[in-house]
């Protein structure tokens, strides 16, 4: 079935959504917009609190039938979604990019990197493996044996309207867990899509469910009081985590956070300068710096600072803004006026304490944000203290390793770190030391289906991605079993 109605000659598309295994129009109806345009394109149903009950309710249902399929049975529905959605790359990749902005090229990139972690929970899901374990009562035999956890409530950001959502729904799937998502209201397209092509595949009603909706609270808040809700993953803010953390708190549900983040990138003299500019323009420049793994303050050895930041701003200033749908863009718009907001208040506020523009520092029309080099920037500024989600690298200098692992732990954030050196025993001494849940060493981008995603302190609880991703899924169950002792053989 197709989410959109194709019958419809008006240049908005109205799609719909997957509830209780039935196409919904909904009562209201929630705009979509293209940030590169600001015009609404195609709109999605406003979910009320019924209708999450009607999802909430199907996603119990179906828990007890899906629990029950094989673990390959699983494992090939999966299969068949991964080559489903890399058949329809292009048709998600244009959807995805006109709702958030996302350069093509990088949209097409991400359905493949959502994809990559379908088909690597589709191999997970067949090694859910328990464990015999010696107990001391002679008469005794123990094991201990892995069980989903339940029907899950996912909420997703808009920064990857794939990936955040395929590193949810296949290790929960994989695990025998029913889902319900909450994609941003910013982006709530690919995941209506994603849905269509589980559908498409086989996967059964109520096991994979999207509920679109303007107000994330009133829905949300059925998910809260259902006991039968076994967990909650979420990917956004540090604040809105917290807020739905206490709320996870009242039925106890298990939870998986992936929050904010404020990475720094440190770079020591012995590094290839031309090297670390490239990895430096991998990680900050990735969707407009709208990533929470984005470095967020580049520390500079002193020696090398002054050529470090010409050849930075030289490659920032070549970067082609433009069009997301054009297949040559490398920078497209901010997501909101909000966003762009925030963009220029942080260049702003360190400016007047007294960073330097080297490149940028402009917004430019529309959401577009000119990309940005700041020199001079010192601790105290208000883009050292918050996520910037912007296109903009602001450069600090340090004298001594030890300065430089200092400034980089002291923050509430633990998500990731990179640094670049050209010395072994540093980047194992430097690696150890940073207090963060990813170090990238001479590696901006880190990102893969197969490796534990996630952060620690403010940064968030729980992995995506590995087997510690379909860990978070399910729970663990010791079996004891007393035998009697004085059984005869046969
Ligand atoms: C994120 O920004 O939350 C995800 C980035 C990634 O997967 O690399």
């Amino acid at each position: 079935m197709s989410t959109a109605n194709s019958a419809t000659p008006a240049a908005i598309t109205p799609y719909k959504a997957l509830i209780a295994g039935r196409w919904i129009a909904g009562s209201g109806t929630l705009d979509v917009v293209n940030p590169a345009t600001q015009a609404v394109f195609a709109t999605v149903p406003d979910c009320t609190p019924d209708d999450a009950r009607r999802a909430h309710d199907a996603a119990v249902e179906a828990f007890a039938t899906w629990r029950r399929q094989t673990c390959f049975a699983r494992s090939a529905l999966l299969k068949a979604w991964h080559k489903a959605i890399l058949a329809d790359q292009e048709r998600i990749a244009r959807a995805l990019s006109s709702e958030m902005g996302k350069p093509i090229a990088e949209a097409r990139g991400e359905i493949a990197y959502a994809a990559a972690y379908v088909e690597s929970f589709a191999e997970e899901a067949t090694r859910i493996y328990g464990e015999t374990f010696p107990v001391p009562g002679a008469n005794k035999r123990a094991f201990a044996s892995r069980e989903p956890v339940g029907p899950v409530y996912a909420v997703t950001p808009w920064n990857f309207p794939a990936a955040m959502i395929t590193r949810k729904v296949a290790p929960a799937l994989a695990a025998g867990c029913t889902i319900i998502v909450k994609p941003a209201k910013q982006s709530p397209l690919t995941a209506l899509i994603l849905a269509e092509l589980w559908e498409k595949v086989g996967g059964p009603a109520g096991t994979f469910q999207v509920i679109t909706a303007s107000n994330a609270s009133r829905v949300s808040e059925v998910m809260f009081q259902s006991p039968a809700i076994r967990k909650l993953t979420f990917t956004g803010s540090t604040e809105i985590g917290r807020q739905l953390y206490q709320q996870a708190a009242a039925t106890i549900k298990k939870v998986s956070l992936e929050l904010g983040g404020h990475a720094p990138f440190l770079i020591f003299a012995d590094a290839d300068i031309d090297l670390a500019v490239k990895e430096v323009m991998a990680c900050k420049f990735r969707n407009a710096g709208q990533t929470c793994v984005c470095t967020n303050r580049i520390y500079v050895q002193e020696s090398i600072a002054d050529a470090f930041a010409s050849k930075l701003a030289a490659a920032v200033t070549a970067l082609k803004v433009g069009n997301p749908a054009d297949d040559a863009t490398q920078i497209g718009p901010l997501v909101d006026a909000a966003a762009l907001r925030k963009v220029s208040r942080h260049v702003d506020n360190a400016v007047q304490l007294g960073a330097t523009v080297l490149t940028g520092g402009k917004a430019l029309d529309g959401l577009y944000y000119a990309p940005t080099v700041l020199a001079n920037v010192k601790p105290g500024m208000e883009l050292m203290e918050e996520e910037t989600f912007g296109p903009v690298a602001p450069l600090l200098t340090f004298k001594s390793e030890a300065e430089a692992i200092q400034a980089a732990n002291d923050t509430p954030y633990g998500l990731a770190a990179y640094l670049y050196t050209n010395d072994l025993s540093r980047a194992i001494r430097v690696s150890e030391a940073l207090e963060y849940g990813i170090v990238g060493v001479n590696d901006g981008a880190t990102a893969t289906a197969q490796a534990p995603f996630g952060g620690i302190k403010d940064s968030g609880i729980g992995r995506e991605g590995g087997p510690w991703g379909l860990a978070e899924f399910l729970e663990v169950k010791y079996v004891s079993i007393a035998i009697k002792a004085d059984c005869q053989p046969h």
